[in-house]
């Protein structure tokens, strides 16, 4: 057994034993490679370092009582790095390739996915880019696929306990018909300098609105929003969030529950009315909202007034991560078992 703090890890980068890489070159993608060096060598004009050529995913792996390493949906997260790659011209990558440098990155790094009970898991980057050389804005003829791994904790210090959200109005992370839909690097570059802001002052992440007319809540910086109110799980419909496999499989438990659900566009103002709001998503699993400021309308909207986590937030939580971490039967097909 690794020698590391498992249950203090921070959400950051681990050296492991190898990444695994393949290529497009000439029309075609080659077989995996596995490296044990985790820097790469790339062109100076490579797309991806000057036109944003570049999509990416995030998924977990998880090690259950039985020592057994689960991994959730992992087939969702191959089908949106294609539906990421189809909207910035990056070749779509077979499922079959996908599987191979996924089962391959965790088999020689199993060592890495801690153990059951620390709360920590493996998060799984896959990476997609242009390295082939342009100097005029078109599409690389060379890309490179990266699989790292590496052991996390939970990506809100805390946890599953109630942060505080800053609505952002003064940026947009997306437009309507831009990139939010998608998980490319420049969503990311667009919110940076506004998010790091708030987190000075203590807020976890930004809740951006839609970018038109501001009326209507998106998604929080690196996750989906939802609220529950009369027994009923609420989640925002845009054209510039991205489809969060955490909040479609969140849907699917509040069913489960009884919860009736409705995906609309969410105003601002009836965050007055809900009675427990949250973040999810594959880092921040369920991150349950206890204050969110409104700054330029000068407004607060609060939530657990009596210090604990809502009633519907703690079920949902226990279901996904029971379901993640094999102690709840999975009763949606959700988990593939690795052999290792
Ligand atoms: N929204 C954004 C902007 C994200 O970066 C993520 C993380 O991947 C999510 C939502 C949550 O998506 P998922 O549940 O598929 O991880
Ligand atoms: C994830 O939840 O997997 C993410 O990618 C969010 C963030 C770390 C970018």
């Amino acid at each position: 057994m690794l020698n590391l703090d498992w249950g203090n890890l921070p959400f950051g980068y681990v050296k492991t034993n190898c990444n695994i890489r393949a290529y497009y070159r000439e029309g075609k993608w080659s077989d995996i490679e596995v490296f044990t060096d985790d820097k790469i060598d790339m062109h100076i004009a490579a797309t991806c370092l000057h036109y944003g050529q570049e999509c990416f995913e995030g998924m977990k792996a998880y090690r259950g009582k039985d020592g057994k390493i689960r991994l959730f949906r992992w087939e969702e997260n191959a089908k949106r790095l294609n539906v990421s790659a189809d909207r910035i011209l990056v070749p779509q990558l077979p499922l079959e390739l996908f599987k191979k440098a996924l089962f391959t990155v965790i088999e020689k790094n199993h060592e890495f996915v801690p153990p059951f009970g620390t709360g920590a898991s493996m998060y799984i980057r896959p990476l997609l880019i242009g390295t082939g050389a342009q100097v005029g804005i078109n599409p690389a003829s060379e890309y490179t696929l990266i699989f790292f791994v590496t052991p996390v904790g939970p990506y809100f210090k805390c946890g599953f306990a109630p942060v505080d959200v800053l609505i952002e109005r003064n940026t947009d992370r997306a437009a309507p018909q831009g990139t939010g839909n998608v998980k490319v690097g420049g969503n990311y570059a667009a919110s940076v300098k506004a998010s790091i802001e708030a987190r000075k002052e203590n807020f976890s992440s930004l809740m951006y609105l839609d970018a038109k007319e501001k009326k209507y809540i998106d998604e929080c910086g690196p996750a989906n929003f939802f609220a529950i109110k009369d027994k009923t799980y609420i989640t925002p419909a845009s054209p510039s969030i991205l489809p969060s496999i955490t909040n479609n499989s969140l849907i699917e438990l509040a069913k489960d529950l009884g919860l009736k659900v409705e995906r609309r566009k969410i105003e601002v103002s009836e965050l007055d009315n809900f009675e427990e709001v949250g973040q999810c998503g594959t880092a921040a699993v369920i991150s349950p909202i206890k204050r969110i400021v409104d700054k330029e309308k000068n407004k607060e909207y609060t939530f657990c007034k009596d210090g604990n986590v809502g009633v519907y937030s703690t079920k949902l939580y226990n279901l996904l991560t029971g379901i993640q971490f094999g102690e709840v039967v999975d009763t949606h097909n959700w988990i593939t078992i690795l052999e290792v």
